[in-house]
């Protein structure tokens, strides 16, 4: 409890977290989605309310209690719902932690009854580009200090500093799908990346990363950010 009352690495700042996946609709009972559950999200918007930030947490459809300390839960389903909560809630903070899995694409036109299946034949849906959420935010003249997440399957150090430099962020957590790690999975390890520096942070439950991650973010933000 005493987290919250202004002790710790990232007292007396305003923090915006998203996390989950996003939903995208293409018709009433149908849709696109991520593989996300959240936990990693989640665990990262309670170590930085541990650390003494006030946190508010943007949410896509997952089912997970707010974490303690969490000042603030928005739940969207979108890419672009969640652009514009992540937006409104950035006018006031200092830090954005991007650990959300947004959907890169949507249906061009949600149908507005359920799509009758025709027997025998394919499917192809007509899909539209998703706003960059980072992307938007680091368009913005004054943003909050930017940290992105990567989930990669391959060539994981590369893709994650072209990541960082590219979308214009301050840091990246990249992480490795797959062998047990990543979505849906207990564990996870993460490789956090900075403009001249990196740090690696070893397998590990997502509760006890996540603070490590945190520890990492408040230690960069102060160096840059004072
Ligand atoms: N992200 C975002 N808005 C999007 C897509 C991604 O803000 N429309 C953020 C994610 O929350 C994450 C970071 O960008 O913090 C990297 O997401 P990722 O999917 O790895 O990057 P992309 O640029 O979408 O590249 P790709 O999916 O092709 O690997
Ligand atoms: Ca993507």
């Amino acid at each position: 409890l005493a987290a919250s009352f202004g002790n710790g690495t990232l007292a007396g700042l305003e923090v915006v977290v998203s996390a989950g996946p996003t939903f995208e609709d293409i018709d009433p009972v149908r849709f696109i989605g991520n593989r996300s559950s959240g936990k990693m999200g989640f665990a990262v918007a309670q170590a930085a309310a541990e650390a003494g930030a006030r946190v508010a947490l943007v949410a896509g459809p997952v089912s997970l209690a707010t974490p303690p300390g969490v000042a603030r839960r928005v739940d969207v389903r979108s890419a672009a719902q969640m652009q514009a909560a992540v937006l409104d809630a950035c006018t006031q903070a200092q830090i954005y932690i991007g650990a959300a899995a947004v959907g890169d694409y949507r249906p061009a036109e949600v149908a507005e009854r359920k799509l009758k299946k025709q027997a025998g034949a394919g499917l192809v849906l007509q899909l539209a580009e998703n706003p960059d959420i980072l992307g938007s935010l680091a368009a913005r003249p004054a943003h909050p200090f930017l940290v992105g997440f990567a989930a990669e399957t391959h060539d994981v150090a590369r893709y994650a500093q072209d990541k960082l430099q590219r979308k214009g962020l301050d840091m990246i957590a990249a992480n490795r799908v797959g062998d047990g790690l990543g979505f849906e999975t207990a564990d996870n390890a993460l490789d956090v990346y900075w403009a001249d520096g990196m740090l690696a942070l070893a397998r590990a439950g997502k509760a006890e990363l996540a603070r490590q991650l945190v520890a990492c973010v408040a230690e960069r933000y102060r160096a840059v950010r004072g």
